[in-house]
């Protein structure tokens, strides 16, 4: 079973996750990792970015794995690499890929029908798990989501701004699975809100739907 959580960037939705999920003893699943993961492994292997079919072929062959605070590729830890601006640009154009979507939503969907899942993406309660008993969607003002990815980086806010819009652009405009809340998802604006409030008001509504 599993809680979705989907939203922008910087919309507070790893923090939040991860949050909820220890609340209630469920598994946190980090989808954006899956898609960074692509995009690392094809800059390390040469792949064109643009090369949909290469990149599909890439997705299906790569082993991602969690181990608690990790995201592992190929036995290897990629936590931090798979942070950096680079790979938070690449991995947004290599998502928009039908092929890579399908490797990855596969994955995804395997690994919450193992367990209790707390999972966080741009497409969970959409096209991942349409059928989730709760789904959020997080917002943000931009300047505060733009403040938090700074905070995070050590970059300026305008530039963090300036790229952010870029990539809000691409992951809500894509013709496949793009970004947007599922009818049914409960909206939380976190502009104002701390991660700890926030999660306590998602685990709530769990308690409510009796998930938890
Ligand atoms: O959440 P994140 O910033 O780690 O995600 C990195 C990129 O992956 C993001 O720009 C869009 C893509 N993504 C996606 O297309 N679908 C998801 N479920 C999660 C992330």
């Amino acid at each position: 079973m599993v809680i979705a959580v989907d939203g922008p960037a910087g919309a507070g939705k790893s923090s939040v996750a991860r949050a909820v999920a220890e609340r209630l003893g469920f598994t946190y699943l980090d989808s954006g990792a899956m898609y960074r993961c692509v995009a690392l492994a094809a800059t390390e292997r040469g792949i064109d970015i643009n090369d949909g079919e290469a990149l599909g072929s890439l997705a299906r062959g790569l082993e991602i794995g969690f181990d608690g605070k990790s995201v592992i590729l190929d036995g290897e830890d990629v936590s931090r690499p798979i942070r950096s601006k680079e790979v938070t640009a690449t991995s947004s154009r290599a998502s928009a890929f039908p092929q890579v979507r399908e490797a990855m939503v596969a994955r995804q969907r395997e690994l919450i029908a193992s367990g209790d899942y707390v999972a966080e993406g741009r497409d969970i309660g959409t096209v991942v798990s349409p059928d989730a008993p709760l789904k959020v969607y997080l917002t943000a003002s931009e300047q505060e989501r733009a403040r938090r990815r700074a905070a995070e980086t050590g970059e300026a806010v305008e530039r963090v701004m300036a790229a952010l819009r870029v990539r809000d652009a691409r992951d809500s405009g894509r013709e496949h699975s793009p970004l947007r809340a599922a009818d049914d998802a409960v909206a939380l604006d976190t502009t104002n809100l701390s991660v700890s409030a926030a999660a306590d008001e998602i685990a709530g509504l769990a308690r409510e739907r009796g998930l938890a």
